[in-house]
């Protein structure tokens, strides 16, 4: 369906047509911006941003791009089609037609899932708000730019949920949205890797590669749900969300490029004197983002993971191309525990270990982006490879949050820990040094010295394009 962009809202979900909903979404937009106004990117504002609109929800071109001020940026309700006939492909209403309303006995659960989704979007817009300062490009400014305003739109997929389905209760939860922040001691978002901060653009690039992975396969599980109008929302969101990961996954090979040229050319591990940044330090940053973004899926069993199953709100990543009952009941799942101190593999009623099965495949993913960088180590004649740390390092949630693990997966001791993390996550000083190196560079076509330019622009533009005017 178009989408009408004569509306105040733009919309592709006939809004027009529904006055009360029109009207409690027009009182949320002010909240909204000033939100952005607030906690949106520092600086720029006023900037003419080479963006892209979305301007259809097909496969096919649905974005327009075009010179636009951030808070001109036209905000919206975008649904992908309806797939007709659709019916529940999992859990106990397998085989049923889709839900076009919420059904009354899973709308607490369902609400939770659509509002921990929801206060990610906003929370990574905060995370992300000072980077623009020191971007090290035009290309990357711009990229950072567009990769607010649509987790803006996020929020926006998501506020439409709870307004439109979840009357006063959803109402006050789409307010709560713009009220929680990142970091907050009182009031804060509500996933620990959204808490974080992300200081510096090797950190942003990280996030975007591993968190905003995290939140591929969170949205792809949704896209699988009963609930109809939830599924198509996340659909369309799933197509903007990969422009997200390519910025972490070039971008990062980027940097890896660059550090091997600085190596070769000064025939050095430490390229931190030439402006670089080593694969060691960057092989750090990867455990830090990798460990925090794993816990986002949640402890390895749960309960909570197999409700939303059985009860058809969230699926498996690729949950029809299963081949299997798709209900799950008699089946085992072998998962990754920690049993008397020691780490074990052990089968799992596979209903409980929904949020392992998840993060299994999401580190089948990271580690074909991690193969791709190390292509381009090797390629420069470089004896080193990147690694996925073991699942169980660093981790703040689930069964090895109680012990500590290398990252080659060895169990050791608190001391032991004490004596090393700093061989396996990025210090204070690196930290420091790493930050150091963030210097904004602002003239079309320059690159800082620690990164790559690009392969190619952004919509067949040159590298020197004005992608963020003056
Ligand atoms: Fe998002
Ligand atoms: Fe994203």
């Amino acid at each position: 369906m178009a989408i009408d962009y004569a509306e105040r809202i733009p919309n592709n979900v006939s809004l027009a047509e529904n006055r009360r909903l029109q009207r409690a979404l027009e009182q949320w937009q002010p909240g909204f911006q000033s939100w952005w106004a607030e906690m949106g990117p520092v600086g720029f504002q006023a900037r003419d941003v080479y963006l892209r609109t979305a301007t259809s929800v097909d496969a096919q071109g649905w974005a327009s791009f075009g010179y636009v001020r951030m808070p001109e940026y036209r905000w919206g309700i975008f649904l992908a089609d309806a797939v007709h006939d659709r019916k529940v492909a999992f859990g106990d209403h397998k085989g049923e037609p889709v839900w076009q309303e919420v059904p009354g006995e899973y709308r607490g659960a369902l609400r939770r899932l659509i509002v921990t989704q929801g206060d990610t979007e906003p929370a990574s817009v905060e995370q992300q708000r000072h980077l623009g300062a020191t971007s090290p490009s035009l290309y990357d400014l711009r990229n950072l730019l567009q990769v607010n305003v649509e987790e803006g739109r996020h929020l926006w997929a998501m506020a439409y949920l709870l307004h439109a389905y979840f009357g006063r209760d959803g109402r006050e939860e789409a307010d709560a949205l713009l009220q929680r922040r990142s970091g907050s001691d009182d009031n804060p978002r509500i996933l620990g890797a959204f808490n974080e901060q992300t200081p510096d653009w090797l950190s942003f690039l990280m996030f975007t590669f591993f968190t905003d992975r995290d939140g591929k396969y969170q949205l792809a599980s949704l896209a699988e749900s009963a609930f109809d109008p939830l599924s198509r929302t996340c659909r369309f969101m799933l197509t903007e969300e990969a422009h997200h990961m390519f910025v972490g996954e070039t971008g990062i090979g980027r940097v890896v490029q660059r550090t091997c040229e600085l190596m070769k050319e000064h025939d050095t591990d430490e390229v931190g004197r030439f402006g670089g940044i080593g694969l060691k330090l960057m092989q750090k940053y990867l455990n830090f983002h990798y460990s925090v973004s794993l816990d986002l899926f949640g402890a390895e069993l749960s309960t909570n993971a197999a409700n939303y199953f059985s009860m058809g709100l969230k699926g498996r990543f690729n949950e029809e191309s299963r081949d299997d009952d798709h209900k799950l009941k008699e089946t085992s799942y072998r998962i990754t525990q920690v049993d008397e101190n020691r780490i074990v593999q052990k089968d799992q009623p596979a209903l409980l270990a929904l949020n392992e099965t998840l993060r299994d495949a999401y580190i089948a993913d990271c580690a074909r982006g991690v193969s791709r960088w190390n292509k381009v180590i090797k390629a420069a004649g470089i004896d080193f490879e990147l690694r996925l740390p073991h699942r169980g390092f660093h981790r703040a949630i689930g069964d090895c949050a109680s012990v500590k693990v290398t990252p080659e997966g060895r169990l050791i001791t608190e001391a032991e820990w004490a004596a090393h993390h700093s061989h396996w996550l990025p210090t204070p000083e690196e930290r420091v040094f790493v930050g150091s190196l963030m210097i904004g560079v602002t003239e079309p076509g320059r690159f800082a010295g620690w990164i790559a330019p690009p392969a190619r622009g952004i919509n067949h533009q040159a590298l020197d394009f004005e992608y963020v005017k003056r």
